[in-house]
């Protein structure tokens, strides 16, 4: 195990580190504009939902760790504390690459990146026509993380408007994940594309408490053939197997590869009624 002080490091070799491990991150596709008004289009990943109620996202321009110079979409938000909160799908990613080129002050980068002005209904800076969700936000506050470069500056964005493209709902007017196609983040030049193929589900856990690990059959619990997903799985029920179980159970390979079969599919009420036929 490499073990590494943050204090010993560079800020580069900082992120180098941090980018790839805390990933993928949503990217935030911010508007905004200054007073003269002066549009900014630029993407953030820094960036989450940090609360429902009130709705509040935070993205965050950091300082340069070039040059300690701050980013125009920071200063515009000063001048005028309003956002959208574009969100990005996999049609937009080289856009919105070029777009984070930095181009001087005043500039549009919905000029330079090709991207479509739409009009907001609530606040100033415009939407993007071409993106599948846009935020209208009003900025709460802006707290520094410090001074020097490579400090973040959070933005907190409180949601007023949300606009939902037709083509990424389902007929309940909820949005459709597989459809929504979005990107995310990763380190360095990496980034992640959200595909129906690589979406999986994860059962939310039991509302009563699930038996836990240690409540598992032994020939489970200790079983090398079984990932510890699967034994998660199945700890995660609510009825306890019989003290007979948990010491007695037998598996022939037929057994394991049923209950195996029966998890996959996420069925673990199946993979339990299979383990009790064998006691
Ligand atoms: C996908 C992506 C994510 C980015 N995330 C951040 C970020 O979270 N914070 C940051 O300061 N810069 C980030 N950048 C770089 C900024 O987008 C870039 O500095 C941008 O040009 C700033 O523009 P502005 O000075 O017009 O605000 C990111 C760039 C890309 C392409």
């Amino acid at each position: 195990m490499l073990t590494l002080n943050t204090d010993q490091l560079s800020t580069q070799e900082i992120q180098q580190y941090l980018q790839y491990a805390i990933a993928p991150r949503p990217i935030c596709f911010a508007s905004t504009i200054d007073l003269e008004g002066n549009v900014n289009l630029s993407p953030f990943s820094f960036f989450n939902l940090f609360s429902m109620n009130p709705p509040i996202c935070i993205f965050s321009p950091s300082r340069r760790v070039r040059d300690n110079t701050t980013k125009h979409t920071l200063e515009n938000i000063k001048e005028v504390p309003e956002c959208v909160i574009n969100i990005v799908n996999y049609n937009m990613v080289q856009q919105v690459s070029l777009s984070s080129c930095d181009y001087p002050k005043g500039t549009s980068e919905f000029v330079k990146a090709g991207f479509t002005e739409l009009a907001s209904e609530l606040v100033r800076p415009p939407r993007v026509a071409e993106s599948p969700i846009q935020l209208e936000c009003i900025v709460q506050e802006v707290i520094a993380l410090g001074a020097q470069a490579g400090a973040g500056n959070l933005v907190l964005a409180e949601i007023k408007k949300i606009h939902l493209h037709e083509s990424i709902l389902d007929t309940s007017n909820h949005i459709d994940q597989a459809k929504l196609d979005l990107v995310a983040r990763l380190g360095g030049d990496w980034y992640a594309r959200i595909t129906e193929e690589n979406l999986f589900k994860v059962e939310k856990p039991n509302t009563k408490l699930g038996i836990g690990f240690d409540q598992l059959p032994i020939a489970i619990k200790e079983s090398i053939v079984f990932t510890a997903n699967e034994k998660a799985q199945l700890a995660n029920t609510n009825i306890a197997p019989s003290s007979n179980t948990i010491k007695d159970l037998k598996l022939s390979s037929d057994n394991i590869q049923q209950i195996k079969a029966a998890l996959s599919n996420n069925d673990t009420e199946r993979a339990w009624a299979i383990i009790q036929t064998l006691v």
